[in-house]
């Protein structure tokens, strides 16, 4: 447990991570993002763990944004660094080098779909509600929200949901490519862990080699994204999971991953 604001718990080789501060619907302030910070940055460095789970306490919310009583007395210096506090979590979840899926069990919004885009996977519950509201606090996203929108669903969407600030269901939110699976609330536990167990199972260099060039080939240009792709498909070739991958499937047996 590192901090009451959040909680940790693991299971096997899942760790799930759940932002606890159910009677403010999980929304972050600064010492949440910190703690939060600190859990992802332990995730990654621990080998026992090979995917996380991310989700929020209680029945209602996933995260119902930055926490807007903190935000209301910040100055414009403190916004910025509240700005860039935000957006250094998101980065690390994003660049973890093991799979992190959001369970989203209920609203996220601002601050909270934001943290849902850091995901690398996002199951929804079918109750949920996702959008970037800030416009209606005379605000805008400043977790990263405009960036990594704009990028997963494209700029039409983008803009309807900063601009109008309403926010969406599940169900559309699946249509656009923000959610990646919709599922009845009741099913929600067991599909996440469903995944998780798939992912855990999988060859944690090889999910870091697709993590790793999916992330670098969004951001640079096709070539180099290719040329990175076949370095790290070469780099494959080192590895004993690799050859047991390859071999199993030649035997027609099922394949025992080790990380090495
Ligand atoms: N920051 C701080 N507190 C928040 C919060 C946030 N983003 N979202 C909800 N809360 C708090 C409420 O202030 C309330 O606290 P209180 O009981 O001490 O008054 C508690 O969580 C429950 O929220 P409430 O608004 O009473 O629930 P509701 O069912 O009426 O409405 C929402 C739910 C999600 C629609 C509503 O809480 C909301 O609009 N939240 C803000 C969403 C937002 O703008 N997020 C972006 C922030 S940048």
């Amino acid at each position: 447990m590192a901090d009451a604001l959040i909680s940790i718990m693991d299971d096997a080789a899942v760790r799930t991570v759940t932002v606890n501060r159910p009677d403010k619907l999980n929304a972050l302030n600064r010492a949440t993002l910190e703690a939060l910070d600190t859990a992802f940055s332990a995730a990654a460095a621990d080998p026992a763990v090979r995917v996380v789970v991310l989700t929020g306490a209680g029945p209602r919310a996933f995260v119902a944004g930055a926490d807007i009583a903190e935000m209301n007395g910040l100055s414009a210096v403190q916004g910025r660094d509240f700005s860039l506090l935000g957006q250094r979590l998101m980065r690390r979840i994003e660049r973890m080098p093991k799979p992190v899926i959001g369970k989203i069990n209920g609203f996220a919004l601002g601050g909270g779909l934001e943290l849902a885009m850091a995901c690398h996977l996002r199951v929804a519950s079918e109750t949920a509600k996702v959008g970037q509201p800030e416009i209606n606090l005379g605000l805008m996203p400043g977790f990263g929200g405009s960036q990594r929108l704009l990028r997963l669903c494209g700029r039409a969407a983008a803009l309807e949901l900063c601009l109008l600030g309403t926010p969406i269901t599940a169900a559309r939110a699946a249509q656009l490519g923000i959610v990646t699976e919709v599922v009845p609330a009741a099913e929600l536990d067991a599909r996440v862990q469903a995944l998780a167990s798939q992912l855990a199972s999988a060859a944690p260099l090889a999910l870091r080699g697709i993590l790793d060039a999916i992330h670098i080939g969004g951001e640079c240009p096709l070539g180099e994204g290719l040329e990175y792709e076949s370095v790290q498909f070469g780099l494959m070739f080192a590895t004993e999971d690799m050859r047991e991958g390859t071999s199993a499937f030649l035997a027609r047996r099922p394949p025992v991953f080790q990380n090495r």
